[in-house]
């Protein structure tokens, strides 16, 4: 076996590790039961109260995230949107109100039935410019130059490939588009024993890059004008000193 095939082995293993997570997570939704908002219990989201009440309670609360890319995105009517991982879909029903009847929002997942929970959300909310895709962020269902702004919310820290997610990023970016991202990082390396913890993992904390890593990974994808707008402290990585962030970063395609 050659190493490519090694590491293509472990790539599989850790989205089917995420994907079992978030499935359980999104079929107890769907079968009636209360919301447990955020990747782990120690963060708060972030959202302004009355952005959230403009939809469904059941949609508001089907949050995993753990920061506001929205308001980052700072989006505008026409907008087309593209939201790497939407799980229930609440970050890409805020996008929708902003861009309004002449823009677009597409979330991508890989869990089928987080698709289904952000189907039914947006149902809910009487949302008709918003579709849901089954997809990884590694290899994206989107057509090339074709998004103004891109959106994710505590995603990007789970794959195996973060690399490859910001190449896609920009690869589906027209000029000019602008990268709007809350995402969980380290103050330095997960030891190897914590990243293999596939619970620490799926809870977004020991699959996160170091901050520096994560936007040296941004820039070498081609981005420009990187930059870390807020950060947050959210959890310790288990049996170790490495400390975990919850940071929104922005950038642009030129
Ligand atoms: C922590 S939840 C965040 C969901 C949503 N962004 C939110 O803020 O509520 C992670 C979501 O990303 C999805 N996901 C994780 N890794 C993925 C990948 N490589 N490709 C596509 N979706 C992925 C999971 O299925 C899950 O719905």
């Amino acid at each position: 076996m050659t190493t490519n095939e090694v590491i293509q082995i472990e790539n599989i293993d850790i989205h089917n590790a995420v994907r079992g997570h978030y499935a359980e997570r999104a079929a107890s939704l769907l079968e009636g039961a209360p919301a447990a908002p955020c990747c782990g219990d120690s963060c708060s989201c972030g959202y302004a109260a009355e952005e959230l009440d403009r939809l469904p309670a059941d949609a508001a609360q089907a949050s995993w995230g753990c920061g506001d890319p929205v308001s980052l995105a700072a989006l505008q009517p026409g907008q087309r949107v593209l939201d790497l991982g939407s799980g229930g879909g609440l970050d890409c029903l805020l996008a929708a109100q902003k861009v309004g009847e002449s823009g677009w929002v597409i979330g991508v997942d890989m869990t089928p039935e987080m698709l289904s929970l952000a189907w039914r959300n947006a149902a809910k909310a009487g949302l008709r410019n918003v579709e849901f895709r089954h997809g990884h962020i590694e290899k994206l269902p989107v057509e090339s130059a074709s998004i103004d702004v891109i959106l994710s919310n505590c995603v990007i820290n789970l794959s195996p490939d973060k690399p490859a997610v910001f190449r896609e990023a920009q690869r589906v970016l027209r000029a000019g588009g602008k990268f709007a991202v809350s995402d969980i990082v380290s103050d330095s390396p997960i030891p190897a024993s914590a990243q293999a913890d596939m619970i620490s993992l799926a809870g977004c904390v020991s699959g996160a890059m170091t901050e520096a890593d994560y936007l040296s990974a941004i820039q070498a994808a081609g981005f420009d004008d990187v930059r870390v707008a807020d950060r947050k402290h959210y959890a310790q990585v288990p049996d170790s000193d490495v400390q975990t962030y919850s940071v929104r970063v922005e950038a642009y395609k030129h």
